[in-house]
């Protein structure tokens, strides 16, 4: 896994577990907009060649949402809005325009918010065990998933161009520090 510059800050943990319906909303969401980035991921001409392993990732996101829908549907809730993260489009902000520059950002983007959905959907399930044993194994089974797709993002930008990944990486590393420390008082995973 990689090595973020900055832990989840201590104020998350309690915040989830204090407001779990919103954050099942957002974590929806989340799930949904994972399927969606795949795909779009498909326009770059440097990953025409992944485009199967980029359908695969899809299907996989919109299953995990489905997921997320069915334990809406058991507890009641509604699926609704939710708040955009600061911190995902912070990141995102910082993706620079031009083919290659544009692909090995996005890439190493995607990478972060599947690193840090790994990295918190294992202290969920570890927080969550007698508290909410279904989430919490609900949290557990996906934390696999998100990592291969973490790897798997940062392997296609590596495959692009290794150096310049590097780079890059240094610099979203640094960024992710800094806007992982924003205060962000809703209840939302990113
Ligand atoms: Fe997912
Ligand atoms: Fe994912």
């Amino acid at each position: 896994m990689l090595l973020f510059r900055e832990t989840v800050p201590a104020d998350w943990l309690p915040k989830i577990i204090g407001n779990l319906p919103a954050v099942l909303v957002d974590h929806a969401h989340l799930e949904r907009k994972a399927a969606t980035t795949a795909l779009n991921l498909e326009k770059y001409r440097d990953l025409y060649s992944k485009v199967e392993e980029l359908n695969a990732i899809a299907i996989e996101e919109l299953q995990h949402f489905q997921l997320v829908l069915n334990i809406l549907k058991r507890r009641g809730i509604p699926f609704r809005q939710s708040h955009p993260s600061a911190w995902i489009s912070g990141l995102m902000r910082s993706v620079r325009t031009g083919q290659r520059q544009q692909v090995i950002d996005h890439l190493i983007c995607c990478a972060f918010i599947e690193g840090r959905s790994c990295e918190k959907f294992q202290i969920l399930s570890r927080n969550l065990k007698s508290l909410d044993p279904e989430l919490g194994e609900f949290y557990a089974s996906l934390v696999e998933s998100e990592g291969n797709h973490y790897a798997t993002y940062l392997l296609m930008a590596r495959a692009i161009d290794d150096p310049e990944t590097d780079r890059r990486l240094d610099f979203y590393l640094s960024l992710d520090a800094e806007l992982i420390r924003q205060p962000n008082s809703l209840p939302m995973l990113h």
